[in-house]
């Protein structure tokens, strides 16, 4: 009880020793509710200044957010912001280790307490309850409003939501903008923001945050408003007809989140979106397979093949048979093809059949083969944002995939509004996205979605969704009017849109200059960075994105075929956001490890202690790095192979080529030579 007096009177002091100016009014000692984390590290006050709820939080000792308004805004004039008192308060901790179906880390410890404070207003007959969670790596909160007199139904206009941070850097991308979340990171001052989407990442004085959401389960996407000076406000996608969220009480809003790492690299083995998310929901799993892929695909992004009807359609049965006998003969397990349907001759849109070929594939016979070869197709199904063109045929379109064996389908989502004028983010688009979701689950079918709504862990409740893409992929390699991706992007997309989940950003061209080739662009990376993406940009789902001609007989090669998709373990090794980054990973089946670094335009030298190999043991490294004298620019496709015998005790010693990266096997010595 004496430290929980302390606390309390130490933390309403600092809590208003760096509140806002305005915020002046002292609390009584009731209105405040401190929460502090397992170990101790991270402290969450909660407390009621005037009858309105504000959160501060701290990281040992050291304030990370001030004082930052809580409440939630309906229409009709009622507001759950204010006028409250805390009717009761209850506190719990919770902790569990729970297996994930497939992931990045089999196994993932979920620890935390929880203040959940129910809050009422007499004077504005209202109900509202916030609910805490303080881990160890970071915080999360969420809003319940339980049924209430004027709110059986509602349209919610704001959440009010604040993160007052210091006025650091951080790295984000632009929210409402053309071409959804495919944008370059810009690293800027907090201040400089006007609205930013999540995970948004922050450099601080004493560590890294990043501010993201979990559960986004019936409500809209949370962008972020730049409000000045570091503060940032929740500011929620709304619909076209400008509501925020609609539906029914009782309502639990998302998770706001903010995790916490000393180093950037922390940032990238934290669990709470995962942990925030209700388990999984599919009763069987064993359908559920991460696995590599080539496709039709590549060809049509340089302009190789079409994907309409005419002279070069990329999706023909010819062309799909050759894929598939492609797909054996390199050891890649499944084949995308892209173009197969009726509707891509342009303008795309609701002329979308997601049944129906074209007159030169034949559907039954390329199932039929690849069948017979032992490889899976995996569908697509572009539906270029006409969604209610979509809902009314999915069953069909899930069900024609399923019964010819196809289990993965790829969704896609391309333009910048969808059903004529619904953002990607909004609570319209996170409905459908479950519709999706579930009605795949109950075809047996995985997701591989394209032009996505972001990822807030909803591969926990529903593991077929392997993964998504959701930013600027290998694809603005081939055709982007500024030139492509550059160096760093790959650097930063680890510790900002790979907080979310996993990221399809189909890696693997070999023949980096063949856009330039035919009068596009070039792919401004490494031959060794392409192979060291398999492990830094995690995903279930890893495409070979180069036209399989260009593997045929290619020593590097093998690595994408001996690479894992699926991880008993991650470890971040080191890493600056925007400079570099290393990451390991043990695969899930066969315990070999892999690693993966690379750098931006610079080259570096990193050192990796391979301390987390098992002591007494030797192994073999295989090595594939960029030669002495690749560049990303005027000597990309240069590399070395190299097999080394390890221990526990080894450093590797990495050089890494301006734009350049190294990707690192690590099998038992006996399988080496
Ligand atoms: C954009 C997607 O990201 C890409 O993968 C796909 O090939 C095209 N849309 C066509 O659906």
């Amino acid at each position: 009880m004496l430290t929980i007096t302390k606390a309390l009177i130490l933390s309403i002091a600092c809590f208003f020793s760096l509140a806002t100016p305005g915020s002046a009014a002292v609390g009584l000692l009731s209105d405040v509710e401190v929460l502090t984390s397992p170990s101790g590290n991270i402290e969450i006050s909660f407390l009621l200044e005037n009858g309105k709820p504000f959160y501060a939080v701290r990281e040992s000792g050291r304030s990370v957010v001030t004082a930052s308004q809580l409440g939630l805004l309906f229409q009709n004039d009622i507001n759950l912001d204010r006028n409250f008192v805390i009717q009761s308060s209850q506190r719990a901790t919770e902790l569990r280790h729970w297996e994930q179906v497939w992931g990045e880390q089999r196994l993932i410890k979920d620890h935390f307490n929880e203040l959940r404070v129910s809050l009422s207003s007499a004077i504005e007959n209202r109900q509202l309850t916030l609910v805490f969670r303080a881990y160890d790596d970071g915080i999360a909160f969420r809003y319940e409003v339980p049924q209430q007199p004027g709110l059986a139904s509602f349209i919610m206009t704001r959440e009010i939501t604040e993160f007052a941070f210091a006025n650091n850097k951080a790295w984000w991308i632009p929210a409402y903008k053309n071409d959804r979340y495919e944008q370059l990171y810009q690293n800027t001052q907090l201040s400089d923001i006007e609205f930013a989407h999540t995970p948004l990442t922050i450099e601080g004085d004493n560590g890294f945050y990043a501010v993201h959401e979990a559960a986004v389960d019936d409500y809209a996407s949370m962008t972020l408003k730049g409000e000045g000076n570091g503060r940032l406000s929740c500011d929620l996608v709304p619909w076209a007809d400008g509501s925020k969220v609609k539906g029914r009480t009782p309502l639990i809003s998302p998770w706001r989140t903010i995790q916490i790492g000393r180093r950037a690299v922390d940032l990238l083995t934290n669990n709470m979106t995962l942990n925030l998310n209700e388990p999984n929901r599919l009763a069987d799993t064993s359908w559920i397979k991460p696995q590599k892929y080539i496709g039709i695909w590549w060809g049509m992004h340089i302009g190789k093949f079409s994907w309409g009807n005419g002279p070069i359609h990329g999706a023909t049965t010819e062309r799909a048979k050759t894929y598939i006998d492609y797909a054996k003969s390199l050891k890649i397990p499944a084949v995308l093809i892209e173009g197969w349907n009726i509707g891509w001759d342009f303008p795309w849109g609701d002329r979308f059949d997601f049944t129906h070929a074209t007159p030169d594939f034949d559907l039954h016979g390329v199932s039929g083969y690849a069948r017979k070869q032992g490889v899976q197709l995996i569908g697509h199904h572009e539906t270029a944002g006409a969604i209610s063109n979509y809902e009314r045929q999915v069953d069909d379109a899930f069900k024609l995939y399923r019964d010819l064996g196809i289990r993965i389908v790829k969704t896609g989502y391309v333009g910048n509004k969808v059903e004529g004028g619904e953002w990607h983010h909004g609570q319209f688009m996170v409905r459908h996205h479950r519709l999706i979701t579930e009605t795949a689950a109950r075809y047996g079918i995985m997701l591989n979605i394209h032009e996505p709504i972001k990822d807030t862990g909803l591969r926990r409740t529903f593991p077929n969704v392997l993964t998504r893409e959701g930013a600027r992929g290998t694809e603005w390699d081939a055709w982007d009017a500024a030139g492509g991706n550059p160096p760093n992007h790959t650097t930063i997309i680890p510790f900002t849109r790979g907080l979310s989940g996993p990221f399809d950003y189909t890696p693997g061209i070999f023949d980096l200059l063949t856009g330039q080739r035919l009068g596009f662009n070039r792919v401004w990376t490494t031959l060794a960075k392409q192979l060291a993406l398999y492990v830094v940009i995690y995903s279930p789902l890893q495409m070979a994105a180069d036209l399989p001609e260009n593997y045929v007989g290619h020593p590097a090669f093998k690595f994408i075929q001996d690479v894992a998709v699926d991880w008993e373990q991650t470890l971040a090794l080191n890493g600056e956001v925007g400079s570099y980054v290393t990451i390991a990973r043990q695969a899930r089946a066969t315990g070999e490890w892999f690693i993966g670094s690379i750098t931006n335009q610079e080259s570096r030298q990193i050192d990796v202690a391979l301390d987390f190999l098992e002591a007494g043991r030797t192994y073999c490294a295989e090595i594939y790095r960029d030669a002495p004298d690749t560049h990303y620019v005027t000597n990309p496709l240069t590399f070395e192979i190299e097999r080394l015998l390890v221990t526990k005790t080894s450093i590797l010693s990495m050089a890494l080529a301006a734009g350049g990266g190294q990707a690192v096997r690590i099998v038992a010595a006996n399988d080496c030579f």
